[in-house]
């Protein structure tokens, strides 16, 4: 029989509500059909934003929202993107299907979005493509309050007041998209653009993000960082305040991209076994880190994780747009387990994507729109935003998996406090076994179950789909005994579970 054991007098840090971020790109769906469909449109919307997708946002309290990219922040000109519509320049998506970008959602229809949501700002700026200037001055467009010629055009353009923009991004994948850059390279212009990403409010203040690595690319991490502190005050406050990494859950690589609907147990295994890798990347950019940073005060922003699939037959390939089962909704369970255990490094995470693109919590057609088993998951975790991360561990569930090279532990979870009331998520890996559980605490008092609830499907395959939007859904879980201040329950195959205890 498995143990869940907390320790609830041992705190081990803030869970940053950032962790559970989105990001939305001009890709696809994404933007344009997901999350605007301008304000001319019979869709619903408030000021073009569609109004059940940032309702359903809010339900699970999206914290913070990545724009505009992706590969496609270090070929956006921001200025294209402001004033009159009907005059805005049109340009290529080069990066995502080649079709014609029109601009129509730019910096004033983000900030919007952002203000609907309740959310924070996270703006990735074009290092790549773009010039120094550029970059300089679209901070000062959004962020600045007194007379300079950008507040001034900001003004012209019917927003008086600057906007917070609590996050920016110094380029995106610079390894790659983002110019093809050696990280000694790259390095050099992190230090070189962030000089001119001004802090004009200092109760406000911007925190930069420099391009952290691709998956297992330690060299990259090692050598901007190396670059990046060579004849720096390591302290200078505010000179980089993360370090991004992108991991996607790819089973079988990149080729053959698998399917998002159909899988055998082998697969299902590979999955959760490439979700749980990114524990070890973690720890290994972290370590690396640790050797520049060891105070922690940088912090890792996973700013695109997620599940990267065949996309849906039928649909143009450049604009990802895939299915969503319970597999995902593990992935997920899995990903934030995580993140949470590791909330003293990393301080942001954004799934990719929000809307219609990789591993969405929303999928839209028309005036439809689904949740996925991805945006339960979410919904079951929104509580951790702000906990403190407290102490615990799995004992006695062993692992679970059909090849001796992609076993995955059973069971995993996390489990934090905030206002006396813990919050516990626990996800059972195996696609077939069910796993009794008893949760102990440290504390010899009674624990009372507030909330229980449970996401599972009828069959792991299952998922939303606009014929059958309810298809998978949570659900209260009454398995739950209190037995001489224990828990027990069995948690169920291929599940995330959520308790609050009093
Ligand atoms: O999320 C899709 C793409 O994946 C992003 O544009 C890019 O940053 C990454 O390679």
């Amino acid at each position: 029989m498995a143990k869940l054991i907390i320790n609830e007098t041992n705190k081990l840090g803030v869970i940053a509500p950032e962790i559970y971020g989105h990001f939305s790109e001009h890709l696809g769906r994404c933007i344009y059909g997901g999350l605007f469909v301008g304000e001319d449109s019979d869709i619903p919307n408030k000021n073009g934003m569609r109004t059940d997708v940032v309702e359903a946002l809010k339900e699970i309290k999206v914290p913070l929202l990545r724009w505009p990219g992706g590969c496609f922040a270090d070929e956006y000109h921001w200025r294209d993107g402001i004033g009159e519509k009907s005059t805005r320049k049109k340009m290529v998506n080069t990066h995502w299907g080649g079709v014609t970008e029109d601009n129509s959602f730019g910096t004033h229809e983000y900030m919007e979005l952002c203000s609907q949501l309740g959310c924070k700002t996270y703006v990735n700026g074009n290092l790549g493509s773009g010039t120094v200037q550029e970059m300089s001055e679209w901070v000062e467009y959004m962020t600045f309050d007194g007379v300079s010629p950008m507040a001034e055009l900001r003004k012209k353009n019917g927003h008086e007041k600057a906007w917070n923009v609590d996050y920016f991004g110094v380029g995106n994948e610079n390894w790659g998209c983002g110019g093809n850059m050696t990280p000694e390279y790259y390095g050099n212009e992190y230090r070189r653009y962030q000089t001119y990403v001004r802090q004009y409010d200092k109760d406000r203040p911007v925190k930069k993000i420099c391009c952290g690595a691709n998956s297992e690319d330690y060299y990259w991490t090692e050598d901007v960082l190396k670059t990046c502190f060579e004849h720096v005050d390591p302290n200078a406050h505010g000179f980089m305040d993360l370090l991004s990494l992108h991991y996607y859950t790819l089973p079988e690589g990149w080729l053959p991209k698998v399917s998002a609907t159909e899988f055998d147990e082998e697969l299902w295994y590979k999955t959760l076994w490439a979700a749980r890798h990114i524990e070890d990347l973690i720890n290994r950019h972290g370590a690396i880190m640790d050797k520049y940073d060891p105070d922690k005060k940088i912090g890792m922003s996973v700013d695109e994780w997620g599940t990267w699939f065949e996309v849906e037959e039928g649909t143009n390939p450049g604009f990802l747009y895939q299915q969503n089962t319970m597999r995902d909704a593990l992935v997920a369970g899995i990903s934030l387990n995580i993140f949470n255990k590791h909330c003293d490094r990393v301080k942001l995470a954004c799934i990719a994507q929000t809307v219609n693109v990789l591993q969405s919590v929303l999928l839209t057609e028309g005036d439809k729109m689904v949740k996925t088993p991805t945006w339960y998951a979410f919904r079951l975790f929104r509580d951790h935003q702000g906990g403190e991360l407290l102490e615990s561990a799995v004992t006695g569930a062993g692992e679970a998996g059909v090849s001796d090279d992609k076993k995955v532990p059973k069971l995993t979870e996390s489990v934090s406090v905030k206002d006396g009331i813990m919050t516990i998520t626990i996800s059972n890996l195996s696609m077939t076994d069910p796993e009794e559980l008893t949760i102990q605490f440290a504390e010899d008092r009674a624990y009372e179950v507030i909330e229980a609830r449970i996401l599972k499907g009828s069959d792991v395959h299952d998922r939303n789909t606009f014929e059958e939007p309810d298809k998978v859904s949570d659900a209260t879980f009454d398995g739950i005994k209190a037995n001489d201040g224990k828990l027990e329950l069995k948690v169920p195959a291929a599940s995330v579970i959520l308790i609050r205890v009093k």
